[in-house]
């Protein structure tokens, strides 16, 4: 049975690349399965101690998850905070994962960055936090972004040491279950995550750099389309993105080496659920100047009902905080169950 997790940090103005890469998702993995999505602001305070309005920021993630389609009576949003368990199983993670594991995170060496004695400890051990978030649940199934994926096999490498560090404890405890990582048998208690990357728009670049990963702190704001932008911004950021001079190839195989290219393509393929194939099926041998256009139409249609229930969602903020209450309590009792798990396979006393 597939349990969805995935976490989005409350630090910054949401854009296009959270989601494509990661809120689209949440909502179509609704369907048939057993989601839990995380505002996850223990993480935020991991690079920066002191935020302004962090209250407000939390509120308007949920705000943007239910903006965008998450449906919070069938599935679960809460904020991190209000789980103590997250943190108290990140705390045994601490204990399994090894120094090593954290210090070739790409994303510390980055956050971190030269001045790396000088970073907090939380940011070096972000990534066990992160697998605690998952496999408190038990969860099975992680929609990201391609840059979370080194962090996800972490979280497998830490499932995995924990099966293997408390084998007979969790034979003796009647707790696990047989699986095959590999070629190998384990008896595990807690399952390898599966990390779900896919769809056309992975990794959705800068509009001024097809190179540079569009993100939150990218100094240019003609970079990112956020999620609060209004038509007219989002029209000129779309006509003012960097291309190359020839007109859109008929088959994606004619995107590489085009990095602005293949990420406009990329774009308009997730904004209408479609393939990159799909798209260029469709607008190959056109020019950028009849393409963007049709670009800036889809992302309206798709971004402005969602920004407009956002912003009415942030007016009045008590239906926001009655969703994470609610969901912080159901997720609890969850997250005990597992936590108490975990207490009898270490042989602590409870
Ligand atoms: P965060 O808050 O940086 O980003 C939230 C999600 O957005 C995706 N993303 C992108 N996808 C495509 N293109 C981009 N340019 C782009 N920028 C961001 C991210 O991959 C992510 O899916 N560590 C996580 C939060 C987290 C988490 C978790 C995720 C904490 N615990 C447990 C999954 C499971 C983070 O910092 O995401």
């Amino acid at each position: 049975n597939k349990l969805v997790f995935s976490g989005v940090q409350p630090t910054g103005n949401l854009h296009l690349g959270n989601y494509l890469g990661a809120i689209r998702k949440f909502v179509a993995l609704q369907e048939g399965n057993d989601c839990i999505y995380c505002v996850v602001d223990l993480h935020a305070i991991t690079a920066q101690l002191v935020h302004e309005d962090l209250r407000g920021q939390i509120r308007s993630i949920a705000a943007a998850f239910i903006a965008s389609g998450i449906d919070p009576e069938k599935h679960i949003v809460f904020n991190q905070s209000a789980v103590p368990q997250h943190a108290e199983l990140a705390w045994v993670f601490n204990c399994v994962a090894r120094i090593g594991w954290m210090n070739r995170m790409t994303q510390f060496k980055d956050k971190a960055g030269k001045d790396r004695e000088n970073a907090s400890l939380g940011l070096l051990a972000y990534p066990s936090l992160m697998a605690a978030d998952i496999l408190i649940y038990r969860g099975t199934h992680v929609p990201v972004g391609d840059d979370q994926k080194q962090h996800l096999e972490l979280a497998r490498d830490i499932a995995m040491k924990f099966n293997l560090d408390y084998q007979d404890n969790i034979r003796t405890s009647g707790l696990g279950t047989d699986i095959v990582v590999g070629e190998e048998p384990v008896h595990a208690f807690f399952p390898m995550v599966e990390p779900l990357i896919d769809g056309p728009a992975p990794r959705v670049m800068s509009l001024r750099d097809g190179t540079k990963k569009m993100s939150k702190s990218d100094p240019s704001d003609l970079s990112r389309i956020n999620l609060m932008d209004d038509e007219d911004a989002i029209s000129k950021k779309i006509r003012k993105a960097k291309t190359d001079p020839d007109g859109l190839p008929s088959e994606t195989e004619g995107l590489k080496g085009r990095p602005e290219a293949d990420n406009l393509v990329g774009i308009y393929a997730a904004l209408a659920d479609k393939s990159k194939t799909e798209v260029l099926a469709e607008f190959g041998g056109q020019q950028f100047s009849v393409f963007k256009p049709a670009l800036v139409d889809l992302a309206v249609n798709v971004l402005s009902p969602i920004t407009g229930e956002m912003r009415r969602l942030m007016e009045d903020t008590s239906h926001i905080d009655a969703i994470l209450k609610k969901g912080g309590e159901r997720a609890r009792v969850r997250a005990e169950k597992t936590m108490n798990e975990v207490r009898d396979i270490i042989g602590f006393l409870r």
